[in-house]
């Protein structure tokens, strides 16, 4: 990775987040793990002038789906439609600035991935072979793992799944399962074989290592906990199953066999930004352009994730993009840790998820992203709780973000004719220093960004805000103001010091404030034309006129927030 702050030349950057999938809402654990660290990072390079592509889309396959349409009745497309839409009104709801956000319920999506799938076969990189699977003797059905409960062999609890007991957290495999029955029509499944295709894996185990041990900026959990799983040899996997639902094979008698939700689903990566290229969004026209991102040698992909999905990015899709050959593997993948909800992991399927619809019907969309930013999983598992949300909107952003503006915005109505005032001819030092400070924090807090330490960066923010409010009581302008003597000049340079830091915060915070920072911006007096898209101090312009000022943030109230997402009031 070149060292961005030195070096303008520009970067082509790739950044993506898992394909969530599209059986139920998203909740504060999706989008603190991966959807809002994607989200700052892009925007920041963005704004550094860097060429940045951001796709996702939904995971529109696989039994999660399947699942909640046999529940409800209904068809997976259903549920695939509603849930997508749900998401894409999420994304635009919190400002979640995606390049295209697909699903993998797409023409395009089949097509890339049947390529995918031919070209590893014509490679010798998968091979056919008997299995023997659990098949449901009264629906005459192949059994997915999850449609599979039994006694766990481990720990003997009676709820296990096929794939994994929840209570003491083995992975297993279905046929361990002791006394399984079928969850679609409780019968005693029986032992069938089938014929299913598997990716060799285990080919790719001495590259992948080589890969992983090379890259010395991942973080340490992610490198190790991959490096740990290929141990001497990666198994192969099995890329095929016998269902309906999901990309067809692309070979005869396979008709009612799909590919494997997990070997499509990361081919999105791929085949979301062919989309993108061939679409109305590309303003250059030129339909290959998706090239740029995957085929050039110092363009950069970054992959942000949940740590439950580290294995499929860090090793299995790395494995496949070797085996296919002329793309570009991983630059990074920083996956985030947990955000628990009270001490469990926040979970669709378990009913401990705060869903981001409800939440975004109740509070600023940069409040949500404050708090989630404040407190995002980067580095070990974090714990959410209404009350911290609530001190950290109350004590932290509305205290000393949104009173700083506030109370120089209305000192300067009241007292300068709603007008800037005008530079000092020669500053105070404190004038100074803060000034200095506030433009120091662009370097630093941008290769912070650049690292993917986003907690950092934003402590570094908040303490120029910070210190802006003591530079404000240390010079107490309301104080200025009632001595005759010079008190005009005096409190004109501190308003004017302070609007430009806020100004200059503006920008720092644009990344993970979009909607407040743009509202500021106006407020002290840049018009439209100004630019909020660099990443550069850009100087206030005395004399202008502000428009009337509005607070941006509110203080919230811990009770009434608790009867709503703890009580069930509405
Ligand atoms: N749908 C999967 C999940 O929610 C993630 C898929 S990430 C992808 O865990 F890259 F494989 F799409
Ligand atoms: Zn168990």
């Amino acid at each position: 990775m070149p060292d961005s702050m030195n070096d303008f030349s520009e970067r082509t950057i790739l950044t993506t987040a898992a394909w969530p999938y599209a059986n139920n809402h998203l909740h504060m654990g999706h989008i603190a793990g991966a959807y809002l660290p994607a989200d700052i990072f892009s925007r920041f390079q963005r704004m550094r002038g860097h060429r940045v592509l951001m796709v996702s889309g939904s995971d529109s396959h696989g039994t999660p789906v399947t699942v909640t349409a046999e529940n409800e009745g209904i068809t997976p497309e259903d549920v695939f439609n509603r849930y997508h839409a749900s998401f894409l009104d999420t994304f635009e709801r919190l400002g979640i600035s995606f390049d295209l956000f697909t699903s993998t319920n797409t023409k395009n999506h089949a097509d890339v991935t049947q390529d995918f799938f031919l070209t590893l076969m014509n490679k010798g990189f998968l091979y056919e072979t008997e299995q023997t699977l659990l098949f449901d003797p009264e629906v005459h059905r192949f059994l997915p793992d999850r449609y599979i409960e039994g006694t766990c062999p481990k720990c003997g609890s009676q709820e296990a799944r096929g794939d994994q007991c929840d209570d003491c957290g083995s992975t297993l495999d279905a046929l361990d399962l002791l006394n399984p029955r079928s969850k679609l029509s409780n019968a005693t499944p029986v032992e069938k074989p089938s014929k299913h295709w598997f990716l060799k894996l285990s080919a790719f185990s001495k590259d992948i290592s080589e890969w992983l041990i090379a890259k010395n900026n991942w973080k340490p959990q992610v490198k190790n906990l991959s490096l740990g799983m290929i141990g001497e040899e990666l198994p192969d996997r099995s890329i095929t199953r016998d269902l309906t639902w999901g990309v067809p094979i692309p070979l005869e008698n396979y008709e009612t066999k799909r590919i494997y939700v997990w070997f499509e689903a990361v081919i999105g990566y791929l085949s979301a930004a062919i989309e993108w290229s061939e679409s109305e969004r590309n303003k250059t026209g030129n339909p290959d352009i998706w090239k740029d991102w995957w085929m050039e040698n110092d363009s950069e992909s970054y992959y942000f994730v949940g740590k439950d999905n580290i294995p499929f990015h860090a090793i299995i899709w790395p494995a496949m993009l070797l085996g296919y050959g002329g793309l570009n593997l991983p630059t990074n993948v920083p996956a985030n840790q947990y955000l628990m909800m009270s001490g469990t992991k926040a979970s669709k399927s378990r009913g401990t998820a705060v869903w981001m619809p409800d939440v975004l019907d109740q509070f600023h969309p940069d409040a949500i992203r404050y708090v989630l930013t404040a407190s995002m999983p980067e580095t070990s598992d974090s714990d959410f709780t209404w009350a911290e949300f609530v001190r950290r909107n109350n004590d932290e952003l509305v205290a000393r973000w949104g009173n700083l503006v506030n109370r120089v915005l209305a000192m300067t109505h009241k007292n300068f004719d709603g007008k800037v005032p005008p530079a000092p001819v020669t500053a105070a030092p404190e004038s100074t220093t803060l000034l200095a400070a506030s433009q120091d924090a662009f370097l630093r807090t941008g290769q912070e960004l650049d690292k993917i330490e986003i907690r950092k960066a934003l402590n570094e923010i908040m303490e120029v805000a910070a210190a802006a409010n003591k530079y404000l009581e240390d010079r107490a302008p309301w104080a200025a103001l009632k001595n005759e003597n010079g008190g005009q000049a005096h409190a004109g340079e501190t308003l004017h010091i302070a609007l430009q830091v806020i100004s200059n915060l503006a920008i720092l915070f644009s990344p993970i404030l979009p909607f407040s920072s743009k509202q500021v911006w106006e407020m002290i007096g840049h018009t439209s034309e100004d630019s909020l898209a660099d990443w550069l101090p850009q100087a206030i312009i005395e004399g202008a006129t502000l428009p009337t000022a509005q607070p941006i943030f509110a203080k919230l109230d811990l009770d009434s927030v608790e009867d709503i997402f703890v009580n069930g009031a509405t």
